[in-house]
């Protein structure tokens, strides 16, 4: 991925992976404001768009200097926007990443986020030259580790009440995939 490269826009059977831009700050906001969103992911849910453009700009910024990248999520069959998916930081010299995603909760449970994580991951393996790609996840969030283990991720451990969120601490679980699993994954 070379600064002058273009975005790189990620197409699926039924999605439309593009660039994550200030336009879509109202439509995250939606999610990122939803109490429900906001537990699982382990933040207080925000209060106000500017919040989720800021968030955008850093997106934005990062992709600059091609540390990190960020998709939204749109339905191949009209744009809609469903949620985000994203390297959230790329570490070039040790050639790992890690990723982000969230849908609007309306689209949950229909396999978006595993068709659109199949596309970025094979993405950051061919086209970012990684070796590891990494998410971290509470271990509440049964969702989120069921996506991770449907792509052939393992799990690294879990980091004992690493998170205070709302008066107590929480346990996080560590996962990743290797680009050699990912080759060839019956050696996993
Ligand atoms: C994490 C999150 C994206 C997972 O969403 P999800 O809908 O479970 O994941 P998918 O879109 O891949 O859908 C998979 C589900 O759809 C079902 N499904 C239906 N049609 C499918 C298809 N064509 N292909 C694959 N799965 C399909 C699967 O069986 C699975 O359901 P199950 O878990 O009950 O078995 C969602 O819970 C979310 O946005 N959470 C809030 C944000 C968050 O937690 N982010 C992670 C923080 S680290």
């Amino acid at each position: 991925m070379s600064r002058s490269s273009p975005f790189p826009i990620l197409e699926t059977q039924r999605l439309i992976l593009r660039q994550l831009t200030v336009d879509d700050s109202e439509n995250w906001f939606k999610n990122l404001s939803d109490d429900e969103v906001a537990v699982l992911i382990g933040m207080e849910p925000l209060e106000n768009v500017e919040e989720s453009k800021s968030i955008i700009k850093s997106f934005s910024d990062r992709y600059e200097k091609r540390n990190g990248i960020a998709w939204a999520i749109v339905l191949k069959e009209d744009y809609t926007f469903i949620g985000t998916c994203s390297y959230e930081k790329i570490d070039k010299e040790n050639r790992s990443g890690e990723i982000g995603y969230d849908l609007l909760k309306e689209y949950w449970g229909r396999g978006f986020m595993t068709e659109a994580l199949r596309i970025i991951i094979e993405y950051g393996f061919e086209n970012l030259n990684l070796n590891r790609i990494e998410a971290h996840t509470a271990a509440i969030n049964m969702a989120s580790r069921d996506l991770l283990r449907r792509l052939g991720f393992s799990e690294e451990g879990i980091s004992r009440d690493s998170s205070f969120f709302r008066g107590e601490f929480r346990d996080d679980c560590y996962y990743s995939l290797l680009r050699r699993e990912w080759t060839n994954p019956n050696k996993i």
